[in-house]
């Protein structure tokens, strides 16, 4: 089938990747001239694993083409996904202004048979919207179904070969038809479900899985604070409570709050919605407030361990991305960590493995950027760890105590492995869980002894 994807971000480029090696030919659009001479030469515009070969088997196969041009590849498509950014607007809503921008490049120059498909995360309502200014713009009547995205940054490729579900918006079987024809090749390889449902139903799919989700991760990081106030230690709870089959162990683990360009803007979007028809929605503000809470709560922990203050003091961080195999930065809770370091004084030195030229253009020559990550520590009173990508949980607690100034580790992932930090002497701080105290006359002695040894 004939398929066109309007814009080209993180959705766009992996959704028009997967069905280019699935026998569609895809076109992808983006407004972005030098994103598409880039991806036309091969060059990726973000870090997604495993996404530079899915790309190159769809260029190969001469499936996967990119363009600029919204007319020229959705003139003769059977299908035209909308698949730009929802960013959350002043009042916590979703901004539409792409996707009607999106809409209307193509409204007139779609053909009579063509299917418009908003993949793009909308509030309840958007489809009919976005079917009355096609109309209006084109003077008649074309459907727009929706089929929300369910991928994860950092495993996108695999959630789209192997979903759970694919939840289909439809309000005519001739819809239905299409998007099963599409969807036929990913079907069979992975023997998902395929949810059949109103648009308006498909739309509040997503905002309600969204938010179940934040909401766990709110409930454990304020199970976590609590258990380090009462004396109990989270890790044990959590292999107390996830083992039961009805709670299980996914999005229960605690840590520096969630962030990304999905979970903080679609909670605010949903009390938008909840607030336009009056209703209440307590639980949804707890969670996005609880969350906000949590991104200081490593800060808050650094604070008080350098209880004399940070001015002076040089703090290295791991981990920049909102989570590990993404170069996604959006909302990530570093970013709240190194605005209260740099308030407090203090030098900061980053690494990461994916993300560190979207801190630097964040912070310019604010801060230092390091592409190793024990070079990062050099000359640091302490190592902040704030995303768990796997390179840091195999590093070794003896050699980073070598590297850094004093052996004091925040992991504001609850990943690595406090045992071997407590044995090379480490104070190590984590969320939730009983505090380990070095004890610092055999901590420095110790460091002396090994900095001495050749
Ligand atoms: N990122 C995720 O993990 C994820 C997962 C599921 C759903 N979603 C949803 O999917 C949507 C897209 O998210 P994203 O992360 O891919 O966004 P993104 O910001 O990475 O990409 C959006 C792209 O759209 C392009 N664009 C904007 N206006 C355009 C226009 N008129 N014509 C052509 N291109 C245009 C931009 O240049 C950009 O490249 C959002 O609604 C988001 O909530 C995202």
């Amino acid at each position: 089938m004939k398929v066109c994807v309007i814009g080209t971000g993180y959705v766009g480029l992996v959704t028009g990747a997967i069905f280019s090696i699935q026998g569609h030919k895809v076109t992808c659009v983006d407004i972005d001239r030098q994103k598409i001479a880039n991806l036309r030469q091969g060059l990726l515009p973000i870090y997604e694993p495993c996404l530079e070969e899915i790309i190159q088997t769809g260029r190969r196969s001469d499936c996967l083409d990119f363009t600029t041009n919204a007319a020229a590849a959705a003139h003769d498509a059977e299908v035209i996904f909308l698949a730009v950014g929802t960013p959350q607007d002043e009042t916590g809503g979703a901004t539409l202004t792409y996707l009607e921008a999106a809409a209307e490049s193509i409204a007139r120059i779609a053909n009579e048979e063509a299917l418009v498909v908003i993949k793009s995360t909308v509030p309840v309502g958007t489809n009919r919207r976005i079917e009355h200014l096609i109309e209006n713009k084109r003077g008649c009547y074309l459907e727009v179904a929706n089929n929300p995205e369910f991928l994860k940054e950092g495993t996108a490729i695999d959630d789209c070969l192997r979903p759970d579900r694919i939840v289909l918006g439809v309000r005519s079987d001739r819809a239905e038809d299409i998007l099963r024809r599409l969807y036929a090749p990913l079907l069979a390889s992975s023997g998902c479900e395929l949810l059949v449902m109103e648009p308006e139903s498909a739309e509040m799919t997503k905002y309600v899985a969204n938010c179940f989700l934040a909401m766990k991760i709110s409930f454990i990081n304020e199970m976590a604070n609590l258990c380090e106030g009462l004396g109990a230690d989270i890790e044990e709870v959590r292999s107390g409570i996830c083992t039961d089959r009805r709670i299980g162990w996914e999005f229960l683990k605690p840590g520096a709050g969630y962030g990304g360009s999905c979970f903080p803007k679609d909670v605010r979007a949903l009390i938008r919605q909840a607030k336009k028809i009056g209703s209440d929605t307590g639980l949804l503000h707890t969670i996005d407030e609880a969350n906000l809470r949590q991104k200081t709560v490593v800060s808050a922990k650094i604070h008080r361990h350098f209880s004399g203050g940070l001015d002076g003091k040089k703090i290295a961080v791991w981990g920049l991305a909102f989570k590990p195999g993404t170069d996604d930065i959006r909302e990530a809770p570093a970013i709240e960590l190194v605005d209260s370091l740099l308030k407090w004084g203090a030098t900061v030195s980053v690494h990461d493995p994916q993300a560190i030229e979207h801190f630097r253009t964040l912070y310019g020559s604010r801060i230092q950027y390091h592409y190793d990550k024990l070079a990062a520590l050099e000359g640091c009173d302490a190592l902040v760890l704030m995303t768990d990508w796997p390179e840091y949980l195999a590093a070794d607690a003896q050699q980073i105590g070598l590297h850094l100034n004093t052996p004091v580790l925040f992991d504001g992932r609850n990943c690595l492995d406090r045992s071997a930090f407590a044995q090379a002497n480490f104070d190590y701080y984590s969320i939730g869980q009983r505090q380990i105290q070095s004890n610092p006359v055999w901590a420095n002695s110790n460091r002396n002894l090994a900095l001495a040894t050749p």
